[in-house]
C-alpha cells in the first residue's frame, strides 16, 4: 500500500486553461515599448544584420510603425534617431530639424495622446567620437558640461512633442537638470524615463551597428560595472530624488536581480530594457534552427516581468502584441 501525496502542485499543472487561470505573470501589449531607429536621408528602410527583423527607418516607415504601435495598444515607443552629419558637440541633438527632434513631430503628429513618444536623451549617436557626452580637452568625457546639453536636449525634445524623455548617458546629474530645464520651459508634464542603471555591457553591440555609432574604446568611465548590484540601487535612488518618474535597468536578462531589488525601494514604475545583444542572441539560434524562437521570445519576456519590471522596452514588442 503505497501513501499518497498530501500536496500535488502539478494539479494546477494538468491544463492549459488551469495554467491559465493561475498564472502569476502576464505580458500585455501596454507593457511594452517598442524601440525605433529613424535615419536621416534614407529614402528605403535599411536593415541591420546584426539585428534581423529590425530597420532603420525612414521617416515616412517610423510614420507607419508609430501608427502600427498605437493600433496594437503598446505603452509607447522609444525613438533613436541616426543623423547624416555628427560633430565634436553633438548639435544635432539640439536642432529642432535634426533627425531626432523631426521623428519625434512625426510620432506626435501621427498618434497625438493615444500612444506615449519616448526619446532618448543622449549625444551618442550625434557626437563624431561617439560617446555620451562632450569631451574636456584630456579628452575625457566631462560630466558637467555635458549636463548643460542635455538640459538644452530634454527641452528641444519636448517642444518636438516627447511625453517622455529618456536621458540614459549616465552622467551624474543628469535627471536633476533635465528636470529643472523642463520645468522652466513649462513642459512640467512631460515625464522623465531614467536609464537609472544602465550598465557597460557587450549586449549593446548590435545597437552600434542599429545607429552607425563612430565610439572608439568604451564607455566604463559612465556606464556601470557588471559586478556591481548595490551601486545599481544608489543610482536608482539618485533619480528619483534628482526627479525621475520611471528608473529603468539596463540590459535585462543578465541583470534580473536588480529588478526586485530596485522594485523594493522605490515606489516609482520600475522599467527594464532587453537590449539589442539580448534580441540578437535568440534570433540568430532560431535562425540556425537551435532553438524555438517565439517561446524563447515568450519565456524572456514573462522573466524580465517576474522578476519586476513593470514595463519592458523590446524590439519584439509590436510582434508579440500582434499575437496577443
Ligand atoms: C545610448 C543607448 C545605447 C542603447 C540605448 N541607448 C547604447 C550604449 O549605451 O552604448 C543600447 C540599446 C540596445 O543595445 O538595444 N544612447
Amino acid at each position: 500500500m503505497t501513501d499518497h501525496p498530501t500536496h500535488r502542485p502539478r494539479r494546477l499543472r494538468t491544463s492549459p486553461a488551469m495554467r491559465r487561470l493561475v498564472a502569476e505573470t502576464s505580458v500585455d501589449p501596454r507593457q511594452l515599448v517598442l524601440p525605433l531607429f529613424v535615419a536621416e536621408g534614407l529614402t528605403e528602410p535599411r536593415s541591420i544584420s546584426s539585428m534581423p527583423g529590425v530597420v532603420q527607418h525612414t521617416r515616412e516607415t517610423a510614420r507607419a510603425a508609430v501608427r502600427e504601435a498605437a493600433s496594437l495598444g503598446l505603452g509607447g515607443v522609444m525613438l533613436f534617431g541616426v543623423p547624416e552629419h555628427k560633430d565634436a558637440l553633438g548639435s544635432g541633438a539640439l536642432d529642432s530639424d535634426g533627425i531626432l527632434n523631426v521623428a519625434i513631430a512625426d510620432a506626435r503628429d501621427e498618434v497625438g495622446d493615444d500612444l506615449l513618444v519616448m526619446s532618448d536623451l543622449c549625444l551618442d549617436e550625434f557626437t563624431d567620437h561617439g560617446h555620451c557626452g562632450v569631451l574636456d580637452d584630456a579628452g575625457r568625457v566631462d560630466n558637467d558640461a555635458t549636463l548643460e546639453v542635455y538640459a538644452r536636449m530634454g527641452v528641444a525634445q519636448a517642444e518636438a512633442g516627447a511625453h517622455l524623455v529618456g536621458p540614459s548617458g549616465m552622467m551624474d546629474g543628469q535627471v536633476a537638470v533635465v528636470r529643472a530645464a523642463l520645468d522652466a520651459a513649462r513642459h512640467t508634464d512631460v515625464a522623465i524615463l531614467a536609464y537609472a542603471a544602465k550598465y557597460a555591457s557587450a549586449f549593446y553591440g548590435p545597437f552600434r551597428e542599429a545607429v552607425d555609432s563612430s565610439l572608439q574604446g568604451d564607455r566604463r568611465t559612465y556606464q556601470q560595472d557588471p559586478a556591481n548590484r548595490r551601486e545599481a540601487l544608489r543610482e536608482a535612488l539618485l533619480d528619483v530624488q534628482e526627479g525621475a518618474d520611471i528608473v529603468m535597468v539596463k540590459p535585462a536578462l543578465g541583470y534580473l536581480d536588480l529588478l526586485p531589488l530596485i522594485r523594493d525601494h522605490v515606489t516609482v514604475p520600475v522599467a527594464a530594457y532587453q537590449v539589442s545583444g539580448e534580441y540578437a542572441m535568440v534570433e540568430a539560434a532560431a535562425e540556425r534552427g537551435w532553438i524555438d524562437r517565439e517561446r524563447a521570445i515568450g519565456e524572456s519576456l514573462t522573466s524580465i516581468r517576474r522578476a519586476g519590471a513593470d514595463i519592458v522596452l523590446s524590439y519584439w514588442a509590436a510582434e508579440v502584441a500582434r499575437q496577443a
